[in-house]
């Protein structure tokens, strides 16, 4: 399976700040947003992976994450040229994701829960069909809208409605087999003028192919969209992070969890960081796993 992160867009709701940075680099407490998304990707197996950013910005990914070598993975870029719309990036992905599954990750998603790796890796190896994330909000009418049945099976998916029928939003994480690409590129934008993620998720729900995993009260879908859910994210991934002495987003350690770093490339990685915290924290992971591996009796 591919994953696509798209970190496009102009984040006018946040100027000045992102006059001349892109939104989905901006700090939640000590990393940069993106490493969120590109977490959830890590935690479903992805290991190829396309970032879509606007041409001014993406030297800015490059430079952060390079071709993902360091990680085990591969990292490519590619353009978008305005924000026509979030399905666009199956139409430019397209040669990427050649006939495969893909994930799409929107750069500004933030997700931190219990129980969210292994989740993520069972709806990764779900063959066909698409999978979207429901999630319960107080404000349900600055998302896509899903509403359910009596059953609690989906029936209607609608994009930021004025009178939402329900209080699930659909979140920034999909998952789709490689019927997407045409379904994208059949697409007609909408009156706003983009290719609409809804659209897709639609066409899926007509088919009667489409999977929603509701994400309940233990896991956070934090909002990035204004100055204060920013600063409240901060806080909240430092609550936790300081609570627990467990980093969250820490892609050296996901990478490593997941297998696609040895021990020797994560010492590696520790010892060539500029940044002393990290440093110890993933020599302490290897000591960790040490101990755990020492045979028991
Ligand atoms: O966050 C979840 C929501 O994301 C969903 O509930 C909605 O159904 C979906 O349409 C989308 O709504 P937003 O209003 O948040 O979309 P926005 O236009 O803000 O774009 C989301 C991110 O994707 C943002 O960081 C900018 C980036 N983007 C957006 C567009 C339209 C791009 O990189 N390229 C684009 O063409």
């Amino acid at each position: 399976m591919k994953g696509i992160i798209l970190a496009g867009g102009h984040g006018t709701r946040l100027a000045p700040v992102t006059r001349a940075i892109s939104k989905q680099l901006l700090p939640i407490y000590d990393k940069p947003m993106v490493y969120f998304p590109l977490s959830m990707l890590l935690m479903s197996g992805i290991r190829e992976i396309l970032l879509i950013s606007t041409p001014e910005h993406l030297p800015l990914y490059e430079r952060l994450l390079g071709d993902g070598r360091r990680l085990g993975i591969e990292i490519r870029y590619a353009e978008q040229e305005r924000p026509a719309g979030l399905a666009q990036a199956f139409v430019l992905g397209r040669r990427f994701i050649a006939g495969d599954r893909v994930a799409l990750a929107l750069g500004d998603n933030v997700f931190y829960g219990h129980g969210m790796s292994g989740m993520l890796g069972s709806v990764a190896s779900r063959q066909s069909g698409a999978t979207i994330f429901a999630y319960r909000v107080s404000d349900p009418e600055r998302y896509g809208v899903i509403e359910f049945d009596a059953d609690g099976r989906p029936v209607a998916l609608a994009e930021k409605p004025e009178r939402p029928r329900s209080n699930h939003a659909v979140t920034g994480l999909y998952f789709y087999d490689h019927r997407v690409v045409e379904i994208a590129e059949n697409l007609v934008p909408s009156e706003r003028g983009e290719l609409e993620i809804t659209d897709v998720n639609r066409a899926y729900l007509e088919m009667g192919e489409l999977h929603v995993e509701k994400l309940g009260r233990g896991v956070a879908w934090l909002d990035t969209g204004t100055f204060e859910s920013l600063l409240q994210a901060s806080n909240f991934i430092q609550t936790i992070e300081q609570r627990q002495g467990l980093k969250v987003a820490c892609l050296e350690e996901i990478a490593f969890h997941q297998g696609f770093i040895d021990t020797v490339s994560l010492l590696e990685i520790a010892d060539t960081s500029e940044d002393p915290g990290l440093r110890t924290y993933l020599r302490s992971l290897v000591e960790q796993r040490d101990c755990d591996e020492v045979p028991a009796g």
